[in-house]
């Protein structure tokens, strides 16, 4: 029987590399995992080997794999209205709109749907530009925004590249990224006043009344989890509001219950005036994405035409699967658990930055995670140079943290670690017992 499963196995991986183009990848290297079963924080290949999800797929799978919540929300809903246009009233795509409002920060008013996180910004950078009257837009050059060509104009690392040269206007600032700092600091306090000085003096060059919008991860997500210093959300905000610039959130990767709050920006009770989501409001189940515009955004295109559309803006699958998603992050207290294992994983991490000489630096807020490599923990030198890793070395960690059943991603020098929000610290234990054992042979690399 196994036999056959494998042949099987070798029949879809062989079509798949001979009809799909895969993302991101030289296509004659890849040779990807065929997939049969997916459940909880689990999934299996076509060999049977049982992984630990530990980036919850593309961060996405909070809720974790097969909430049957969730798969009869989407079976009744195909059977009822799979789909009907955007311009009508719908009773899924109105009640995913209030539930998200209700979770959202308090000065949220309405929903804009979209297919997914990508789009969730375009359609932000379009709405502050009808809005402010302004052009230029300001992002972090360590972040990702998505790959549609406005998307990937945010973006600040070299994802961006193959949509250059890009829209006049876009503009990237260096946030903040304390371990990397080219300055010691003795605290948050100071790191914050450090970068809101650059920042500030940047929005000055650029000219305030030709700024449209600030975009920022709440949370730098796949460009190695920076978490932002005490006070540095406040004062992005209070820079904002001296310039009369609009701050945009992009919560798609950060965003539900990732960090142990609804939305990473809860963290600091600071107020967006635009959020983006997609990927854990309906946790991949089905696609869905969207832009959250404040109360009075939303009261400006009351009067004002919103000069933004889509055949599939509010597509009912997406928006049943977002009730349910969400019911489901209430009904099994899944923000709670974020911060309860999110506790525990900071403890683990801790300790393996203490045991392990590769490991430079460990960043953590809820089930939100990353791993730092480096030569040497006094020079920080990076494991790999940025952008690069010309001898595959953070590809052979991967490989052999797959072969122990543990898959996740890295970044550069960085490994992410974002398990589904339903983990328990059995599971949670047993997954970084084999952290702990690859870094052993990361270490002896580095000797
Ligand atoms: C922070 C952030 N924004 C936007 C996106 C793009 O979302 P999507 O791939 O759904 O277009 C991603 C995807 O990883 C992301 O992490």
């Amino acid at each position: 029987m196994t036999v056959a499963v494998n042949a099987h196995g070798q029949n879809i991986k062989e079509d798949s590399l001979k009809y799909n183009l895969h993302s991101w990848s030289v296509q004659g290297e890849l040779d990807p995992k065929v997939i049969t079963k997916a459940e909880g924080i689990y999934f299996w290949d076509a060999e049977g080997k049982r992984y630990f999800d530990m980036s919850s797929q593309l961060v996405n799978v909070n809720i974790g794999h097969g909430n049957q919540k969730v798969i009869d929300a989407i079976k009744n809903q195909a059977e009822k209205l799979p789909f009907i246009g955007p311009a009508f009233a719908v009773d899924v795509k109105s009640e995913a709109a209030k539930k998200i409002i209700e979770v959202a920060p308090d000065n949220m008013g309405k929903v804009f749907f979209t297919n997914g996180g990508a789009e969730g910004n375009e359609n932000a950078i379009k709405i502050a530009r009808m809005v402010t009257g302004k052009y230029k837009i300001f992002s972090a050059y360590r972040s990702y925004h998505g790959a549609t060509y406005g998307a990937a104009n945010l973006t600040g690392e070299n994802r961006r590249f193959p949509s250059e040269p890009g829209i006049p206007g876009f503009v990237k600032f260096i946030g903040p990224y304390t371990y990397r700092a080219p300055v010691e600091f003795k605290d948050e306090e100071e790191a914050t006043k450090y970068y809101l000085t650059l920042l500030r003096e940047q929005i000055e060059f650029e000219g305030p009344d030709k700024i449209a919008a600030i975009f920022q991860e709440s949370v730098v997500g796949s460009n190695g989890i920076l978490i932002p210093p005490k006070g540095w959300m406040q004062g992005v905000r209070d820079l904002c509001d001296e310039y009369g610039i609009l701050m945009v959130c992009d919560e798609v990767m950060a965003g539900w219950g990732r960090t142990g709050k609804w939305f990473a920006i809860d963290n600091w009770n600071v107020k967006p005036d635009m959020i983006a989501f997609a990927k854990g409001v309906t946790c991949g189940y089905v696609p869905l994405g969207g832009t959250i515009v404040s109360k009075e955004i939303a009261k400006y295109f009351d009067e004002n035409k919103l000069w933004c559309g889509l055949t599939y803006s509010g597509h009912p699958m997406g928006c049943a699967a977002a009730c349910a998603a969400i019911d489901v992050y209430k009904e099994e207290k899944l923000i709670e658990n974020s911060q309860k294992m999110g506790k525990i994983l900071g403890e683990i991490l801790e300790g393996l930055k203490e045991k392990h000489p590769c490991v430079g630096d460990v960043r953590y807020i809820g089930l939100f995670s990353a791993i730092e490599l480096v030569k040497d923990k006094e020079t920080k030198e990076p494991l790999v140079p940025y952008g690069r890793d010309p001898e595959g070395t953070m590809k052979k960690i991967l490989l052999i943290l797959k072969s122990e059943g543990f898959w996740n991603y890295s970044h550069d020098n960085v490994l992410i670690i974002a398990p589904p929000l339903i983990i328990d610290e059995i599971q949670l234990k047993e997954a970084m017992d084999i952290m702990d054992k690859v870094l052993e042979f990361v270490d002896e690399i580095i000797k």
